[in-house]
């Protein structure tokens, strides 16, 4: 059996959940991905030095090797506040207007990917399955055969991929997307995002596409394209729910809220989660029904994120004032409407919070997956399920197809979606939740995983190279 390399930016650990959904789901299944095959995670320390000089530091836990690199804080600047966080995440994200096109950032995008690249191989051994993730390291396969590394290379896109007329307001968008053809196998989050890029790759760079396989033929190379929906850790949260600290979590929320009933937002501070749009959601709900104020309350836990970008100090400051208004305006001497909280919390403590919440509420403007979702439905009490509000945009959304599903941009439609959720007969909701709770339970982060290294093994082993 191949060991297995996998490359992402930060290496996470279980603990490092520092905001909420994919990144503690992801370390999990990975790291046991890894004990499984073996191998080694390499990244970026998150610590920011003087230089980067590219030395790696190891470190062997609980049969999980991690090596780990320092960047200079000039490096960090360009290449992750630069080029991933404020022109590729933005326009991933469908948001030209928050797009930085900086030729500067983008040379430090490929300085760091070369980084990561001479330091990796080193460590790579001939028989090594090896495995990228996301957005920041879009170029890195490239970079590995240049230094000679014949491997088998996947990459996963945890992000949206941008229909192809937007794709290409990137200056140099063909040179990035050319890149991505030495990956041996691309996966995506959903056959939308897939759908675009294998468009692209036809339309605009004149590949042969298959879109029925995603197998894609360009100059001398072949790679497939594929969807792979990444799943939770179901058994996982079935555990963290039985924890005296997720308990404690639940009742403390149910205590503070008596007889109202609580619905719950998880989200990274990021402008794709469509978080002022939400507050404006709610506001309109308040409005439209002044004899439900007392019924309900609203927890927004929202760690902040990113916090050297500009994009994101100003998503804060207006989420804060939305905020703070209608607190002002609706609360009473015993009522605040809005409880917003901006640290992180362990998923034991988060499983107590979705239980005892009878809504989640779940609203991105664009998302690639989005795990809070599937989070909150796994961890539901089968007798008496919440009701999930869930953005069409989300990812999460082309699974999740009972959930009630909203257009986020619209304020009545969320209001109208508030009063379905607080109203939802027993019956619907457990019917929705068996339908939900179905393709969270088999689709879940182990088969995802499986599903990808299985690919990654097998797909086009046996081709014969285009002429
Ligand atoms: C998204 C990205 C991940 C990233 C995470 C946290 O889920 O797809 O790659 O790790 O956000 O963002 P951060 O910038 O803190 O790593």
């Amino acid at each position: 059996m191949s060991r297995l390399v996998i490359i992402s930016n930060r290496v996470a650990v279980a603990k490092a959940r520092g905001a909420a959904g994919a990144q503690g789901g992801l370390a999990g299944a990975l790291n046991s991905a890894l004990k499984k095959f073996g191998g080694i995670w390499f990244g970026w320390s998150g610590e920011e030095v003087e230089e980067t000089t590219g030395h790696i530091q190891l470190h062997t836990n609980d049969g999980v090797t991690t090596a780990t690199i320092d960047l200079s804080k000039h490096d960090v600047d360009e290449y992750y506040n630069g080029y991933a966080n404020s022109t590729l995440w933005p326009l991933f994200h469908y948001r030209l207007d928050l797009t930085e096109y900086e030729n500067e950032t983008g040379r430090g995008y490929e300085r760091v990917n070369e980084t990561f690249a001479q330091s990796v191989t080193p460590l790579i051994d001939p028989d090594d399955l090896i495995w990228v993730h996301d957005y920041h390291l879009l170029p890195l396969g490239e970079r590995l055969r240049a230094r000679g590394v014949k491997n088998r290379i996947g990459f996963f896109l945890h992000t949206p991929w941008p229909p192809a007329r937007l794709f290409v307001s990137l200056p140099y968008h063909e040179r990035l997307v050319r890149t991505m053809l030495e990956y041996d196998v691309i996966g995506f989050q959903t056959d939308e995002w897939l759908g675009s890029f294998l468009h692209y790759c036809e339309k605009e760079l004149g590949a042969e596409v298959d879109e029925a396989t995603g197998r894609i033929a360009f100059e001398d190379r072949i790679t497939h394209a594929r969807a792979y929906p990444i799943g939770v850790d179901w058994d996982h949260i079935q555990e963290q729910c039985g924890t005296s600290e997720a308990r404690q979590a639940g009742q403390r929320l149910l205590a503070s809220t008596r007889h109202r009933s609580a619905m719950i937002g998880v989200d990274r501070l990021d402008y794709s989660k469509g978080l002022p749009e939400r507050i404006d959601g709610i506001s309109r709900f308040f409005d439209q029904n002044p004899d439900r104020v007392r019924d309900l309350i609203f927890i927004q836990i929202a760690p902040p994120s990113r916090e050297d970008v500009g994009s994101y100090q100003r998503i804060r400051a207006e989420l804060e004032q939305k905020t703070g208004q209608i607190n002002g305006a609706r609360s009473e001497v015993d009522i605040v409407p809005i409880r917003y909280v901006n640290r992180g919390h362990s998923l034991a403590e988060l499983c107590g919070f979705y239980r005892a919440s009878k809504i989640c509420v779940v609203t991105p403007l664009r998302d690639g997956m989005n795990l809070v979702a599937k989070e909150y439905v796994a961890a539901q009490d089968p007798e008496d399920p919440g009701v999930l509000i869930l953005s069409q945009f989300a990812g999460a959304a082309h699974q999740l197809t009972e959930a009630v599903l909203v257009n986020p941009h619209s304020p009545d439609n969320l209001s109208r979606a508030i009063r379905t959720a607080l109203d939802m007969p027993l019956e619907e909701r457990k019917r929705r939740y068996a339908s939900m709770v179905k393709s969270v339970r088999e689709e879940d982060i182990h088969s995802w995983t499986a599903n990808f290294v299985g690919d990654l093994t097998s797909l086009g082993v046996d081709h014969v190279p285009v002429a």
